[in-house]
């Protein structure tokens, strides 16, 4: 028959206390890589210039239409962002619309979208 050793469930509870410590570490640390830093003022300008010129030379200067289809409230409005953010990224292939990975972050991409669906923000 095992006895256990007087103390032995302070010491599962402790150990129970750091696994939750780490779990609690672990999932805030998580947290904080689901909600990447949204982009700096400057880098938002520059976005905003990025949109309108070599976005808007397909989807329009007004973004309304051209080459590639408006990229207007409400035609995107009720579209997933999810999905409209992997087209910027990712391009659709066999389209004219080109992946642009390697110029924007997710979380660039992820705040076009937004600005997209609320009506873009204008040069200034
Ligand atoms: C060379 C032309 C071209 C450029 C440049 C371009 N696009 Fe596109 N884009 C297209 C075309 C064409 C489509 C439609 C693809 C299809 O047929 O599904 C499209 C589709 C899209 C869609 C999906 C729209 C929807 O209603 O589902 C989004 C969002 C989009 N583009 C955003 C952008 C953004 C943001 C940029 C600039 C960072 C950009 N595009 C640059 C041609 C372009």
């Amino acid at each position: 028959m095992i006895t256990l050793a007087p103390g032995t469930s302070r010491i599962a509870a402790a150990v129970a206390c750091l696994l939750a410590t780490l779990c609690l570490a672990n999932s805030s640390a998580l947290a904080l890589d689901l909600v990447a830093p949204a982009p700096t003022a400057a880098r938002r300008a520059e976005l905003i210039t990025l949109v309108r010129q070599d976005c808007g030379a397909c989807h329009g200067m007004r973004l309304s239409g051209g080459l590639g289809p408006a990229l207007l409230v409400q035609s995107l409005k009720d579209k997933p962002a999810e999905s409209l953010k992997m087209t910027i990224l990712q391009g659709r292939p066999g389209t004219p619309m080109p992946p642009w990975a390697r110029f924007l972050s997710e979380a660039e991409a992820d705040w076009i979208v937004n600005q997209l669906q609320k009506g873009f923000p204008s040069e200034n």
